[in-house]
């Protein structure tokens, strides 16, 4: 269904409380039905407060379904594993895009596209130079991205779909370009330019991985691996970040600042930043015997303590994402001869553990996505400080195809929430003379 299509409406079952407080029930294609409440306010005079969202539709959307307590992950309706198992990151980005997979005379013109838009104006290589050395590649991210609106003028007529198509090209084809850039500045290497010799991942990783002294070789399980990463985070519906990019641009702002905006949000421990907690996890145990009382410490009811990488929000059974990473995680391991790596190992260790564990099994604490994708990218030699980089490349497609469906849905509208307002009353204003002192809320 498109989503400017109307949604089967039936009325408010609930029991009705009072004069107009009897809303329309949309019906999704799966998932909860919802109430439409958009005449909340003026039917009844009253708002709902719902603090983070956990209860609140924000827009209607055809392009992710997830279902936490199934296990269910599907991108326009095809399921995550058989994406992962039989189509390129490219492959996907076309999907979340346009609506279904490409044919195969769509795959090699946007192939192309994308490839020939690779390369940033030398420009930016300037402006890269005036970041620290040791500045954090997401800082860099956010900061180049932006930019980006600063070296491509044209194209940026949001109501019109061929410069939406350019952006999206645009952003897709560069921003491992940008990513690459920021890790190879960070390290004091030379950039690496892209090559149009090689498909996206291959090429994402010769950026990252090569030097000019050397030939470079590619993995094919490394490359097979970091492919499937990046289908598994290409998107998953109404997250922080995904909210912030509809909520920027819902201002009709330029989009490059929404994508921006978009690693800004992702950038954060709490969503991002997890896989990376999964390696200093693993760092911190130090070694395999330190294992036991790890594991003693995340059981402790009276230790806030939580082993990275296990459980989630919305899954309550087996992560899909981390069901079919799982595999290729294995396979990449074999592949590279790290299945005796003291860390890995360790890993390894942990994963066992937790698929025996009475108290994991009891709460449902599986491995989640991030415990495998940082095992994948350690593998593959992608250092810790690009985790949430990388994370922000893959996320791209899933950014910009929410941005498009924002835009093009004649319902929307800019985001203004509500607030339950519980500051002061009104009071007359204080002359200095007359003030007490008070404790400053930030000083
Ligand atoms: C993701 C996460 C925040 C989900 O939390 P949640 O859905 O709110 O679940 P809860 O915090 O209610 O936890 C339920 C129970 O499992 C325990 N638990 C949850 N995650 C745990 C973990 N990683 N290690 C140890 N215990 C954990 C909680 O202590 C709680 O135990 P209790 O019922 O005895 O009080 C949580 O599992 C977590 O912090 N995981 C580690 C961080 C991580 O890997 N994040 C990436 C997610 S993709």
């Amino acid at each position: 269904m498109d989503p400017q299509s109307t949604p089967d409406a039936k009325r408010s079952s609930l029991p009705s409380t009072g004069a107009g407080n009897d809303f329309p029930v949309l019906v999704p294609t799966n998932g909860p039905e919802m109430l439409d409440i958009a005449d909340l306010h003026k039917n009844t005079g009253v708002c709902t407060l719902d603090i983070g969202l956990m209860n609140t539709g924000i827009c209607k959307s055809s392009i992710t379904y997830v279902n936490g307590d199934e296990g269910i992950l599907r991108y326009r309706g095809y399921s995550i594993d058989e994406l992962v198992d039989n189509s390129d990151y490219l492959d996907v980005a076309w999907l979340l895009l346009n609506g279904d997979l490409p044919t195969p005379g769509q795959k090699a013109e946007f192939q192309h596209n994308i490839t020939y838009h690779s390369m940033v104006n030398e420009q930016m290589v300037f402006f890269l130079r005036g970041f620290r050395r040791d500045a954090h590649p997401m800082a860099v991210m956010c900061g180049m991205t932006g930019a980006l609106s600063a070296f491509y003028h044209d194209g940026l007529d949001i109501f019109n779909a061929d410069d939406r198509k350019i952006v999206a090209h645009r952003l897709i084809a560069k921003m491992p370009t940008i990513a690459a850039m920021a890790y190879k500045y960070s390290i004091g290497q030379p950039m690496v330019y892209p090559r149009n010799d090689l498909d996206y991942v291959s090429n994402f990783m010769q950026m990252l991985f090569a030097v000019p002294c050397e030939p470079f070789k590619l993995n094919p399980a490394g490359v097979r691996a970091f492919n499937a990463v990046l289908i598994v985070q290409a998107d998953h519906e109404q997250n922080a970040s995904t909210f912030t990019v509809r909520s920027v641009g819902s201002s009709r702002a330029n989009p490059y600042a929404c994508i921006a905006a978009g690693i800004a949000s992702l950038w954060g421990p709490l969503h991002g930043g997890a896989n990376e907690g999964v390696l200093q996890t693993l760092n911190e145990i130090g070694s395999i015997e330190n294992i036991p009382a790890v594991i003693k410490r995340a059981k402790d009811k009276n230790d806030p303590y939580r082993l990275m990488g296990f459980g989630h929000r919305v899954y309550k059974t087996y992560d899909p994402r981390a069901k079919v990473l799982r595999r290729y995680c294995y396979e990449v391991l074999e592949a590279y001869g790290k299945k005796d790596d003291p860390l890995l190992k360790m890993a390894l260790e942990l994963e066992r553990i937790a698929l025996n564990d009475d108290f994991f099994i009891e709460r449902k604490l599986y491995p989640n996505v991030d415990f495998y994708s940082g095992l994948i990218l350690k593998t593959i030699g992608i250092p810790l400080s690009m985790f949430t980089a990388q994370f922000a490349v893959a996320r791209t497609a899933g950014w910009i195809a929410h941005w498009n469906e924002m835009i093009t849905d004649p319902a929307v509208k800019i985001v203004r929430p509500r607030q339950l307002y519980v500051g002061s009353d009104f009071r007359p204003f204080v002359p200095p003379a007359e003030r007490t002192e008070h404790k400053p809320l930030i000083g």
